[in-house]
């Protein structure tokens, strides 16, 4: 087992582990860890970071001996900036009774301080806070008695805009690192957007390699981590009836959809400048659509599964304007810091075509909007009609078997499929099997693990399955570069004005029988 899949399994008293596996637990465990959130004032940190860390906390899958600390510009006393952690965090329903206690201990070891991301000054003034005060605390018997006198790993989660990445890594690199030569590592995660397009994400790339090694680099996308895409290959691979049928002869189109039923509200000094095809369909979706059509790895392995998702990303043609609709919701130039010009989309829908002896000829959809009449995000894998059509009703025939994939809000796996009703009537309807997971597994939604809290775990064992490699995204952005520029020319498409709530300028299946007539 992985050392993060071995750390979920020393959580459950049910399990038994190898020797092996639970000394790779216990040097996990017993390594101290600084956690450092630097832009710990902002939207992602509150929502996302730090209750991912309370949860992995309360569930003792951190280091025996941890701080959390906050690095941001906004003047905050740790008192305040502990205030704000405690009314982000939230309980699951298993074991609520323990969860108080629990917040109050974790809180203990949060910590902030105050500094600019472009100062190197601040930035050394912090190393000397740290190994002067937090590690010194650490090492203390306040803390847990199993805490080793070792130096602590540094692990430094960036949770800031893009623009000031390039200050951030480099103040980190020349003021803040961990004490390598006491055998301590230090590690950088990095959220998207990675840059705007090939150019700015190639001038990125220079300064993260000057500044660290590639293995120091987590880059996530946190799809990656929802547990439903977690499972896509599992699902697709461990399955022969999946794996058997998985090409073109038997697959007529597959669908990749993300629907929100929320606007870019208070986020448009981001989103005005990015637009939803860099937002959500140049990452989480292309990351989606690239383990349902990769080919299947030599192994599970990191290293493997990259290779095979690289691999079907230079099988995809890159993207031009005439693949997209693009579309923006009517109340969106009047929100606040948007242009009253503004031509960024909203909600973007294309079709991909993959030339390769699987995929050739069956068309992929992806398709992301904000501000739709749901907040929903799947997989729909169609398959082929039956050769035996006579065994099917006139008004089903243009229904096929569809495997459709739920990965939130009710994560769940279903399969459509032809048969008789029971009565004496026996009518040939459509119905499904299903796969609930709330149901199957006796999860509550609240319970099941957030995306976060399996990459956060992940990179402080140092597994690195799930985190986007380097080559993933330049090859991303050249895929999408073209498109982008096409779109973005003076004068810019206008984008398909659609009301708030609705479904939106155009569905799935109206672009695939589009796309199937020769229209697109
Ligand atoms: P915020 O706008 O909330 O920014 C985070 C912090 O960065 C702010 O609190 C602020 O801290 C500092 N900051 C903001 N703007 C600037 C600026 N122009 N110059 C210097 N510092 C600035 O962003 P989010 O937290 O929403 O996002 C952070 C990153 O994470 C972005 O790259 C975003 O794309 C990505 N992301 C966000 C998600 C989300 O759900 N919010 C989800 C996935 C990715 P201070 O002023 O105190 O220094
Ligand atoms: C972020 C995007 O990466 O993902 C947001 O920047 C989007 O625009 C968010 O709302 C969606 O994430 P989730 O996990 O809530 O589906």
């Amino acid at each position: 087992a992985s050392a993060s899949s071995a750390l979920s399994l020393v959580s459950n008293p049910n399990l038994s582990l190898l020797d092996s596996e639970l000394q790779v637990v216990e040097d996990c465990k017993e390594f101290p860890v600084i956690i450092v959130v630097v832009g710990a004032s902002g939207d992602l940190a509150h929502k996302k970071t730090l209750p991912a860390l309370f949860s992995l906390y309360y569930h003792n899958m951190l280091p025996y001996c941890f701080a959390v600390v906050g690095y941001a510009r906004s003047k905050l006393s740790t008192e305040a900036f502990r205030d704000v952690v405690v009314s982000n965090l939230v309980c699951r329903t298993v074991d609520r009774d323990h969860c108080e206690p629990k917040m109050n201990s974790f809180l203990e070891r949060c910590f902030y301080f105050s500094g600019q991301y472009d100062s190197l000054q601040d930035w050394q003034t912090f190393d000397r806070w740290l190994s002067e005060d937090i590690e010194v605390r650490l090492r203390s018997s306040t803390y847990e008695g199993r805490c080793s006198q070792r130096a602590s790993g540094r692990l430094f989660y960036l949770a800031i805009p893009p623009s000031v990445f390039a200050d951030t890594l480099r103040g980190i690199r020349h003021g803040a690192m961990a004490r390598e030569q006491l055998g301590a590592w230090t590690r950088v995660i990095v959220e998207k957007p990675f840059g705007r397009d090939t150019e700015s994400y190639m001038a990125l790339r220079d300064v993260v390699a000057e500044c660290f090694p590639e293995e120091a680099i987590y880059r996530i996308d946190h799809y990656v981590g929802k547990p439903l895409v977690a499972n896509l290959t599992t699902l697709r691979l461990g399955n022969f009836v999946f794996d058997a049928l998985w090409n073109r002869h038997c697959i007529e189109s597959v669908q990749v959809v993300f629907k929100e039923d929320f606007g870019a509200e208070g986020r448009a000094g981001y989103f005005d400048a990015y637009g939803i095809i860099r937002d959500i369909l140049q990452n989480h979706l292309l990351q989606v659509m690239s383990i349902i059509a990769m080919d299947p790895p030599a192994s599970p392995l990191a290293g493997d599964i990259n290779e095979a998702k690289l691999r079907l990303l230079y099988d995809m043609k890159p993207l031009h304007a005439k693949d997209f609709i693009v579309g923006q919701y009517d109340r969106y130039r009047s929100e606040r810091g948007v242009p009253k010009d503004s031509c960024t989309p909203t909600f973007a829908a294309c079709v991909v075509q993959i030339d390769n002896e699987r995929w050739r000829g069956v068309p992929f959809v992806m398709l992301a909007g904000k501000a739709l009449d749901e907040r929903k995000v799947y997989v729909k894998v169609a398959f082929r009609e039956t050769s035996n059509q006579s065994f099917v009703p006139e008004e089903l025939r243009n229904k096929r078997n569809t495997f459709y994939i739920e990965i939130q809000p009710r994560p769940a796996v279903e399969l459509s499929f032809i048969t008789k009703t029971p009565d004496l009537e026996g009518r040939v309807v459509q119905t499904k099997l299903d796969l609930v997971y709330n149901e199957s597994f006796v999860v509550e939604a609240q319970d099941m693990p957030d995306a976060y809290e399996r990459l956060i775990s992940d990179s402080i064992v140092g597994d690195r399955t799930l985190f986007i490699s380097d080559a993933q995204i330049s090859r991303a952005w050249e895929l999408f570069d073209p498109a982008l520029k096409e779109l973005e020319r003076d004068p810019p498409t206008q984008p398909v004005i659609y009301p708030y709530g609705s479904k939106g300028p155009i569905l799935p299946e109206t672009l695939i029988k589009k796309y199937m007539a020769g229209k697109m």
